[in-house]
């Protein structure tokens, strides 16, 4: 795989996911222990493991995300309006620092073919088999002042087949995207979206939708206090921490690589992933963390689980570890469960605060 371009890569590995998911079930990797799983937003997640937005931008490896015994899975991110996204290549390894910089720039088919794409699953019956986040962006061309319009009409694409929602404001690869974290913009947005949730489920009889904003790792102290103040504010049920970083301090691959454009993520964004969970745990204990950043293996989900993470979600780690990585977490989970006597994950959850 490391001798192709990475996005033929991932785009190769996509398929394989998407064409031998009963071959992938066969290779048992999915853990299947009790221990490991619990209740958060009125949903069952198997395991804490999930596989980070942007790897399936499209909704195609529903079964495969399951048979590789991920605990949930995020499609997208989703724009109201189908974009190619940047010119290629847009995704570098720098294998040399376990990290990769991408300016994909939202690639994806749109809110209303990734509907009938989750539909499809739907009809089969087995779109829920572990919860099936959808991470929702603004599209390129449509002006950041109608940015609202943008996510409210993908939630009213998307909201049927979503488990739970996120909002990305956190891209570095769409022009002034990340603006919206800091300006009251946000507020609104998030206003509208929980009030369009209350609505969609008081007409359809089904439950509100959890949904969790997505925030950069590049907001100043003072910036993500406020974030994270405003997102407890407005009723969101969570927050994912965090997006890739501009950030190329402490990397050592060649100065042709560190150049590159877009967000690193990897291992040099492990460290202040964890410092902005335990931030945000310290400061709003009651709202949710989904942890993400730099996370390949039992140790790194324990200690952000310990630190107060109710889930945690990889990516770049699959490249540099293969999928049996997530197998191999949640083994080493429950190795250390058993030696730590713990008997259950709800346990773990905190345990450092
Ligand atoms: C190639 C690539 C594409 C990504 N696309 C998205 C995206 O569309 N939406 C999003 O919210 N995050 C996206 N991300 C960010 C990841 O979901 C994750 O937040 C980040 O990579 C840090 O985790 P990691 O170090 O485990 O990769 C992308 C990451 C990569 C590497």
């Amino acid at each position: 795989m490391f001798r192709m371009d990475p996005e033929r890569a991932h785009l190769r590995a996509m398929s394989v996911a998407e064409h031998t998911t009963p071959l992938i079930r066969l290779g048992r990797l999915r853990v299947r222990d009790e221990r490991l799983s619990q209740r958060l937003w009125g949903l069952r997640f198997p395991n804490p493991v999930g596989l980070g937005a942007g790897y399936d931008k499209w909704g195609r490896g529903i079964s495969a995300w399951h048979a590789l015994g991920f605990g949930f899975a995020e499609i997208g991110t989703v724009t109201a309006l189908a974009q190619d996204g940047n010119p290629t290549p847009r995704l570098v390894r720098l294998p040399q620092d376990r990290a990769v910089i991408n300016r994909m720039g939202f690639n994806n088919e749109g809110a209303a073919a990734t509907a009938h794409r989750l539909a499809q699953w739907d009809r089969r019956g087995v779109l829920h088999r572990i919860p099936i986040g959808v991470n929702i962006g603004k599209s390129k061309v449509t002006p950041l002042e109608d940015a609202k319009r943008d996510y409210v009409s993908s939630l009213e694409r998307l909201w049927p087949y979503a488990d739970y929602i996120v909002v990305n404001v956190s891209s570095p690869n769409t022009p002034g995207l990340r603006e919206l974290q800091e300006s009251v913009a946000l507020g609104g947005i998030l206003e509208e979206l929980v009030e369009l949730n209350r609505v969609k489920s008081q007409l359809t009889g089904a439950r509100r939708r959890p949904i969790l904003v997505k925030i950069a790792p590049d907001l100043t102290d003072e910036q993500f206090d406020a974030a994270i103040d405003l997102i407890s504010a407005v009723g969101v049920h969570g927050v994912i921490i965090s997006n890739t970083t501009l950030s190329r301090e402490g990397l050592t691959s060649a100065a042709r690589l560190t150049a590159q454009e877009g967000g690193l993520s990897g291992a040099p964004l492990a460290a202040r992933s964890l410092a902005m969970l335990r931030r945000s745990i310290a400061r709003a204990p009651q709202l949710p963390v989904v942890s993400v950043g730099g996370i390949t293996s039992a140790d790194d989900v324990w200690e952000r689980l310990a630190a107060g993470a109710s889930l945690v979600q990889v990516w770049t780690g699959l490249i540099y570890e293969g999928p049996a990585m997530v197998a191999r977490i949640n083994r080493g989970l429950i190795a250390r469960m058993d030696a730590e006597g713990i008997r259950d994950i709800s346990e773990l959850i905190g345990r450092e605060v």
